[in-house]
C-alpha cells in the first residue's frame, strides 16, 4: 500500500452520530401528511378483518367513527373513505343513494370530526357495481366512458351534500376531473375539493384492495388504468387533471412508480399525493410476520422513501401507527 492515497472528500462526517444525521437529514415524514384509508361496510354488527391486510378491518359505522377520532389524536390530517354496500347492481346505484353506505359514513364522519381531519371520499363505481368494474357498461360490455361520468357527477353531489372535503375521483375515465367540478359548482358545492387519481396505473399489487372490497371483478381494468411500461403518460394524465380543476393529483401505486411520482411533482404546482397501496402493505406484513423483515423499520423507511421521490402527502394503511412512531 505505499501508494495508499487518503481520501479528500469524507462523506461519513455527516453520518458520524445521530444527532448529525437528524441535522443533515433531507426528508421529512410527518403524520400531517399522512391519509388513513378506511373501508366501511353496509350491514355489519362487528369489524370484519381483511385476511390480506393483517390488521385493517372493514369497519362498521360505529367502528368508523371511532378510528376517524384515533386518527385525528394520533396527528393526521386526513381520511379516505371507501365504502362496501350490501348489494350491488350494473349501474352501482348504492354510489348514488344518499342512504347508501358511503354517503352516510360521509356524514357520520364529518358529524365525529367536523375540520379536525380532511374528509375525503372514493368517488367511483367498483366498489359498487355487481361487475366490479370502475364504471357502467355498454351493451357489448365495455366500459362506457361518458355514460360513466354521468354516475360521476350524480356521486359528487351526494357526497358532498353529506358533507365530503374532497372527493377522489379514481376510475380513470377521460374528463372525469372536468366533469366533477362542473357538477360540483353547478349545486353551489365550489369549496368542495378534488384529488384526482390522475397516474392511475393497472398494478398486480391492488390484490389485497378487491378482498377489502368485496370486488366481484373478474377481468382486468387495462382498458381504462394505464399500461406500466408508460410514463410520459403518467405525467401528461396529470397534467391534464390538473388544467380540469384538481387541486391535488395522485401517483398510484407507489412503489413501483416512484420515477412517475418524482417526474410528476416536478410537472406540477399542485400538492401530489401518492398512494402506498394494499399489495405494498402486505407485501411488508408478510415478510415481518415469516420475520423476514423488521417492520417498523421497513414501514418508516418505505413512507420516507415516497416521500423522497417527491409525495407531499402519502395515503397509507400505516398512517396511524407511523404517526405513533414517529412520535408527533
Ligand atoms: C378504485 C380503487 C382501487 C384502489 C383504490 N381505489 C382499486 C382498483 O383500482 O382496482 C386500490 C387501493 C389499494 O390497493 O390499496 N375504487
Amino acid at each position: 500500500m505505499s501508494d495508499f492515497e487518503p481520501p479528500v472528500v469524507r462523506p461519513r462526517r455527516l453520518r458520524t452520530t445521530a444527532a448529525m444525521r437528524e441535522l443533515v437529514a433531507e426528508t421529512t415524514l410527518r403524520p400531517a401528511q399522512l391519509v388513513l384509508p378506511l373501508f366501511v361496510r353496509e350491514g355489519l354488527a362487528e369489524p370484519r378483518p381483511i385476511g390480506s391486510m393483517p390488521g385493517v378491518v372493514q369497519h362498521t359505522r360505529d367502528t368508523l367513527r371511532k378510528a376517524v377520532v384515533e386518527a385525528a389524536e394520533a396527528g393526521l390530517r386526513g381520511v379516505m373513505l371507501f365504502g362496501i354496500p350490501e348489494a350491488k347492481d350494473a349501474d352501482g346505484t348504492g354510489a348514488t343513494d344518499p342512504e347508501g353506505i358511503l354517503n352516510v359514513a360521509i356524514a357520520d364522519v364529518k358529524a365525529e370530526v367536523g375540520t379536525d381531519l380532511v374528509v375525503m371520499a372514493d368517488l367511483c363505481l367498483d366498489e359498487f357495481t355487481d361487475h366490479g368494474h370502475c364504471g357502467v357498461l355498454t351493451a357489448a360490455g365495455e366500459v362506457d366512458n361518458d355514460a360513466t361520468l354521468a354516475r360521476y357527477a350524480a356521486m359528487a353531489q351526494v357526497q358532498a351534500a353529506a358533507g365530503v372535503d374532497m372527493v377522489g375521483p379514481s376510475g380513470m375515465m377521460d374528463g372525469q376531473v372536468a366533469v366533477v367540478r362542473d357538477a360540483l359548482d353547478a349545486v353551489g358545492h365550489t369549496g368542495t375539493g378534488i384529488l384526482a387519481y390522475s397516474a392511475k396505473y393497472a398494478s398486480a399489487f391492488y390484490g389485497p384492495f378487491r378482498e377489502a372490497v368485496d370486488s366481484t371483478l373478474e377481468g382486468d381494468r387495462r382498458t381504462y388504468q394505464q399500461d406500466p411500461r408508460n410514463g410520459r403518460e403518467g405525467v401528461a394524465e396529470a397534467l391534464l387533471d390538473v388544467a380540469e380543476g384538481a387541486d391535488m393529483v395522485m401517483v398510484k401505486p407507489a412503489l413501483a412508480y416512484l420515477d412517475v411520482l418524482h417526474r410528476v411533482r416536478e410537472a406540477v404546482d399542485v400538492p401530489v399525493a401518492a398512494y402506498n397501496i394494499s399489495g405494498e402493505y402486505a407485501m411488508v406484513e408478510a415478510a415481518a410476520e415469516r420475520g423476514w423483515i423488521d417492520r417498523e423499520p421497513a414501514i418508516l423507511e418505505t413512507l420516507t422513501s415516497i416521500r423522497r421521490a417527491g409525495a407531499d402527502v402519502i395515503l397509507t394503511y400505516w398512517a396511524a401507527e407511523a404517526a405513533r412512531l414517529l412520535g408527533r
